[in-house]
């Protein structure tokens, strides 16, 4: 660990560019001399090869290169990852045996349905499971991320309301304002308006706010439980009345389903629809944004709108892949989702069984309001009450009193060897700083976290330049990260190239 707070700053040095390395000529590869005569395409794609500037370097070189950026890379298999939101659980390495299993690996995804039952097995098996732990009649596992999901089950919503001629009179989605971005913008994608419903004192939907929002133009209200703010919804069953009797639909947005899985189910509660996300709950790599899974579950009364192909069992008890759906919202993604995803949640849904799958939810919740008794002191927590998967805390007091903000604390835990949690989300929490632990870390892990936190913390007072200046041992050192989005700059350009502005 980088614990650097004695004064000790180094920064770790940039690793040289492959393209420095290159040398004309110098190749990494034994290729074959090739039978077949030489063609010269010279005329055909000009100075091509220059033109890409291709570094041309060693075998040894190469891996040399790609294993240090490996090695300088942040991951949950290098350190602990509380981002706040994101479930950024170990991923079992049992599931990535069984991807690898040439079986799965191999398979094409045109290959003639006959082909592969035992494919088609496994996803009814993952909808199986899922369907039990999340109580909704029907599962799909189409949609590839959780913001797929959202916009698959407002386009389930969508053709219920159509099919009841109510298409054209419903047409606003309520969406609370401690939602994730992605909530509104699925709702914005599939035309519907948004209205913004706040938050109570006690970080509860507001009642009496719903109540008024509520009438014959609302399609449906998007609803997280846990909510963001790490709190379950104590009124969930009579929301999900509330709006049913005005004619609307409820869905639930499920990216917390860590907090609940195997303890309690959305399904029960009176929710129509969900989305989850399996590289979050069910252990699937986040993979650098992807390849995510946005699996969802529904009520049956949604059941004829789902995205084909519907994998299904047939009258003679075989499994199917069902394309003929007449009120189908038609395909929402290529062949039969992201496969080897579901060979990974199917391991992992497996390994833990149904007898041990509520110590997911247990121990993270446990975890989470063990960091949050830990930190209270030093950073209180949003709302007075246990939380579940994640903890919401403020850094409101520092930003008052020493010019401190929640990202000064999160840059400056890079130094103690931490990747910060998440920051001002939800955006109702000032100076926010959003705790999601999960399940596996060991109390030893959680207690240097937390130590580090109350150390930065009394940084915050003593000596608040340390933070303003963090990350301090980083290879870069603080972004302007408006810039950063404005202007991306992920590409290596020849210095030639680059003065002349091409
Ligand atoms: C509460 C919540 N909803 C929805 C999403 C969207 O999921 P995805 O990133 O898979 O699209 C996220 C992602 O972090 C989330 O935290």
């Amino acid at each position: 660990m980088n614990h650097l707070s004695n004064g000790r700053m180094k920064r770790v040095p940039e690793p040289e560019l492959i393209f420095t390395k290159s040398k004309k000529g110098r190749v990494g590869a034994n290729i074959p001399t090739c039978s077949t005569p030489a063609v010269d395409l010279s005329e055909a794609i000009g100075d091509l090869r220059e033109d890409l500037h291709l570094p041309e370097v060693s075998e040894l070189d190469t891996i040399r290169h790609f294993t240090n950026l490996s090695q300088i890379n942040y991951g949950i298999e290098t350190g602990f990852y509380p981002l706040g939101s994101c479930t950024m659980k170990y991923n079992p390495k049992i599931n990535e045996a069984t991807a690898r299993l040439a079986g799965f690996a191999n398979l094409h995804p045109m290959q003639p349905v006959e082909t592969i039952p035992g494919a088609l097995e496994l996803l009814l098996g993952v909808q199986e499971m899922l369907q039990e732990i999340t109580g909704f009649d029907n599962i799909t596992l189409q949609p590839l991320a959780g913001a797929h999901g959202e916009m698959t089950c407002l386009m389930l919503i969508k053709a219920y309301h159509e099919s009841r001629g109510e298409g054209e009179t419903r047409k606003v989605v309520l969406v609370p304002d401690s939602a994730h971005g992605t909530n509104p913008a699925s709702a914005a994608r599939c035309g519907y308006s948004v209205k913004s419903i706040p938050t109570d004192a006690n970080g509860n939907t507001d009642l009496e706010a719903l109540e008024k929002a509520l009438d014959s133009n609302v399609a449906a209200l998007m609803l997280t439980n846990p909510s963001t703010l790490g709190l379950f919804e104590p009124n969930i069953e009579k929301i999900c009345r509330m709006v049913h009797e005005a004619g609307g639909q409820v869905f639930c947005d499920g990216a917390n389903m860590n907090a609940m899985v195997g303890t309690t189910r959305p399904g029960d509660h009176g929710f129509d629809c969900m989305h989850l996300n399996l590289h979050k709950t069910f252990s699937t790599p986040h993979g650098g944004g992807g390849p995510g899974c946005g699996a969802i579950g529904l009520q049956a009364h949604l059941e004829p709108f789902l995205p084909v192909p519907v994998i299904r069992r047939g009258s003679e008890g075989e499994v199917m892949a069902d394309y003929s759906r007449h009120h189908s919202i038609g395909r929402v993604s290529a062949f039969y989702g992201q496969f080897l995803m579901e060979v990974r949640a199917f391991t992992y849904l497996r390994a833990y069984g149904k007898e041990k799958m509520a110590d997911i939810s247990r121990y993270s919740v446990l975890n989470a309001n063990y960091v949050r008794a830990r930190l209270k002191d030093v950073l209180p927590p949003a709302h007075d009450r246990p939380c579940m998967h994640e903890c919401i805390l403020t850094a409101e007091k520092y930003k008052k009193e020493h010019g401190i903000r929640a990202l000064d604390i999160s840059k400056r835990l890079i130094d103690y060897g931490f990747h910060p949690p998440t920051n001002y989300f939800p955006l109702i929490v000032p100076e926010c700083l959003m705790i999601e632990p999960t399940e596996t870390e060991t109390k030893e892990t959680l207690d240097m976290f937390c130590d580090a936190m109350i150390a930065i913390c009394h940084e915050a007072i003593e000596n608040p330049d340390a933070l303003h200046h963090a990350p301090s041992t980083a290879m870069v050192g603080r972004l302007d990260e408006t810039l950063a989005v404005k202007q991306l700059d992920v590409r290596w350009i020849p210095a030639a190239k680059e003065t002349a502005g091409v």
